[in-house]
C-alpha cells in the first residue's frame, strides 16, 4: 500500500471548540492580542507547541496504575532507567521534572563565569541557563553554503572549522563542554546527520572536551538520519540512535517531544562522579534521585513514550503529515522553510506579509490573523520573541528573521485538521494586503513575548517594501561567536 496511514486508532475522544470570528475578534483584544495569554479552551487548533502535547497510547495509560509511588527506590524508577540504558546507552540516570530542570542541574554544576558553550544553535531555555551562570552560549550552524552534497538535508549541522576556531580564540580550558540539539530546534527542526556528530565529537575529544546532546527530539533526528543518509537507510532507528548516543558522553532530554509524555525528562551520562554531584544537586532542587520531581506514573509513561517514539510506523506517518501539511502551503506559493522538519512548520511572516515592515511585527501579526480566521494558535518566532525596543526611537530593532512556528503535537491531529489549517493559511495568503501590523505597548525586561500586550496599527511600510528573502540562507547567519 501506498498511503501512510496513522498507525492508530481513536479510543478516547477529547472536544475541540469553535468560537466565532467576532467572538475571536473580542478574545484577542482582550488577550491584548498575545495568543499566551488566551485560554486553550479558546483555541480550535492548538499549534503553539509539540511539547508536552502529545495524547499517550492506550499502553502509556494502563502504565498509571502500575506506577509505584513510593519516595525512594519506586519499581517504576527502575523500569525508566533501563529502557533509558538501553536505547541511549550511558549507565547514570537521573529523572528531573522537564527538560530545563536538566538544564539547571548539569550547567549549575559545570558551567563557570567567562566559560563558552558551543551548540549548533542553543535552544532558548539552555542559552539562558548558560548566561545565567555568567557562561557565553555560542551558536555555530553550519552555513547552507558550505553544506556539501552529501550533507544536504542536515540543516541541523554544527560548523566544524568554527568551534575549532572558537577552541583556538579562547582555550579548551573554558570550554566546559560543547552541545549540540537534536533536531535542532531554533533552526526549522532541522537533523544533524551521523557524519557532522563523529566529526564534532572527535574534534572535541582531541582537545578534552566532553560533549552532552540535546536530545529532546532524538528520534525524529534518527529518522531523518535513516531516511537522508543512503548508507543509513537499511539500519534501524533504535540502532541509529545507539551510534548517536555512543559518539557522545551524555545527554539532557525533556521528555515532553519524542518522550511522547506530557511531563518530565532526564539527564543521562557515564561519567560516576560527576553523576554523583548532580545527584546531590537534584536533591535539593527536584527530588529524591528515584523520582527527580515526577510521580512513579510519569516514570512508567516515559518508558513505554521513549519505546513508542522509535517505531518506525509512527515516525514515518509523523514525516508524512508534517510533509502533507508542507507540500499543500508549498503548491499555494506560500512561504515556509525548506525543507521542512518533522515537528514543525514555520512560515516566513516577512515574506508572507512583505508589506508589513519588520518594526509592525509581521510575524504578530500572521499568527493573530490565523487566529482570527480559524481559531489556530502558533507562536511567533522573531522580533517579538528577540528583538528589542531602541529606547530613544521607541522602535523595535528587526531580529534577523519573522517567522511563525505551526508546531505539531503527536498523534493529536488527523489530515482532516491539517486540510482545514491549509485552508485556513491559503485565506490569510489571500487576503494578506489588508492584514495590519502590531505595537507592543507593554512590555517585561525578559522573556517579552509570554506576557507584553500589543495594539494593531494602521501603518504600512515604515522602512519601505520588503522583499522576501531566501529564508534558510538568512537563519543560517551565525550568531553569537
Ligand atoms: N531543548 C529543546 C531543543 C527544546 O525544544 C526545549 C523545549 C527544551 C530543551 C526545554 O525543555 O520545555 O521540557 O523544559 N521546547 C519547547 C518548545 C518549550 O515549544 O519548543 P522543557
Amino acid at each position: 500500500m501506498k498511503t501512510v496511514i496513522e498507525p492508530f486508532r481513536t479510543k478516547v475522544v477529547e472536544p475541540i471548540h469553535f468560537n466565532t470570528k467576532s467572538r475571536r475578534r473580542g478574545l484577542l483584544e482582550e488577550a491584548g492580542y498575545n495568543l499566551f495569554a488566551l485560554r486553550a479552551e479558546d483555541v480550535t487548533i492548538d499549534l503553539l507547541t509539540d511539547s508536552g502535547t502529545s495524547a499517550m497510547s492506550s499502553n502509556q495509560w494502563a502504565e498509571l496504575m502500575r506506577g509505584d509511588e513510593s519516595y525512594a527506590g519506586c519499581s517504576s524508577f527502575y523500569r525508566f532507567e533501563s529502557v533509558i540504558q538501553s536505547i541511549f546507552g550511558y549507565k547514570q540516570v537521573i529523572p528531573v521534572h522537564q527538560g530545563r530542570a536538566a538544564e539547571k542541574i548539569l550547567f549549575g554544576t559545570l558551567v563557570k563565569a567567562g566559560h563558552h558553550v558551543p551548540s549548533n544553535t542553543h535552544f532558548d531555555t539552555t542559552r539562558a541557563n548558560i548566561e545565567s551562570r555568567g557562561g557565553v552560549a555560542v551558536d555555530l550552524p553550519a552555513r547552507s553554503d558550505s553544506v556539501d552534497k552529501a550533507e544536504k538535508g542536515f540543516g541541523g549541522n554544527i560548523d566544524i572549522d568554527a568551534v575549532r576556531s572558537l577552541i583556538e580564540r579562547v582555550g579548551a580550558k573554558t570550554i566546559p563542554f560543547g552541545m549540540i540539539t537534536m533536531t535542532n530546534n531554533s533552526m526549522g527542526g532541522q537533523p544533524v546527520s551521523l557524519e557532522n556528530l563523529e566529526d564534532y565529537s572527535r574534534l572535541l575529544e582531541k582537545a578534552g572536551i566532553p560533549l552532552y546532546i540535546d536530545a529532546a527530539r532524538y528520534a525524529e533526528n534518527a529518522w531523518l538520519v535513516k531516511r537522508r543518509s543512503a548508507e543509513h537507510a537499511d539500519r534501524t532507528v533504535h540502532e541509529i540512535a545507539r551510534s548517536i548516543f555512543a559518539l557522545a558522553d551524555g545527554c539532557l532530554m525533556s521528555a515532553k517531544k519524542d518522550g511522547l509524555s506530557n511531563t518530565g525528562g532526564f539527564i543521562a551520562l557515564n561519567d560516576r562522579t560527576l553523576a554523583e554531584s548532580l545527584k546531590e544537586e537534584l536533591i535539593l532542587s527536584e527530588g529524591f534521585t528515584t523520582y527527580g520531581g515526577l510521580t512513579g506514573r510519569d516514570l512508567e509513561c516515559i518508558a513505554v513514550g521513549l519505546e513508542e517514539a522509535l517505531d518506525e510506523h509512527y515516525l514515518l506517518y509523523r514525516e508524512k503529515s508534517s510533509a502533507y501539511l508542507a507540500d499543500h502551503l508549498i503548491e499555494s506559493g506560500i512561504p515556509i522553510v525548506q525543507p521542512a522538519g518533522l515537528h514543525a512548520i514555520y512560515l516566513d511572516a516577512r515574506a508572507f506579509l512583505d508589506e508589513i515592515p519588520p518594526e509592525l511585527l509581521p510575524g504578530q501579526a500572521l499568527a493573530c490573523e490565523l487566529y482570527l480566521e480559524a481559531g489556530i494558535r502558533s507562536c511567533e518566532i522573531g522580533t517579538v520573541m528577540f528583538g528589542k525596543t531602541d529606547k530613544k526611537t521607541n522602535m523595535e530593532i528587526p531580529h534577523k528573521y519573522d517567522l511563525v512556528r505551526l508546531a505539531l503535537p503527536r498523534r493529536v491531529y488527523s489530515q482532516s485538521h491539517y486540510d482545514y489549517i491549509i485552508e485556513a493559511i491559503e485565506n490569510v495568503y489571500r487576503k494578506r494586503k489588508s492584514v495590519n501590523g502590531y505595537r507592543i505597548v507593554s512590555q517585561s525586561p525578559r522573556l517579552r513575548h509570554f506576557t507584553c500586550r500589543f495594539n494593531p496599527v494602521d501603518e504600512r511600510a515604515v522602512s519601505g517594501r520588503h522583499k522576501p528573502v531566501r529564508l534558510l540562507k538568512r537563519m543560517h547567519e551565525r550568531s553569537g561567536a
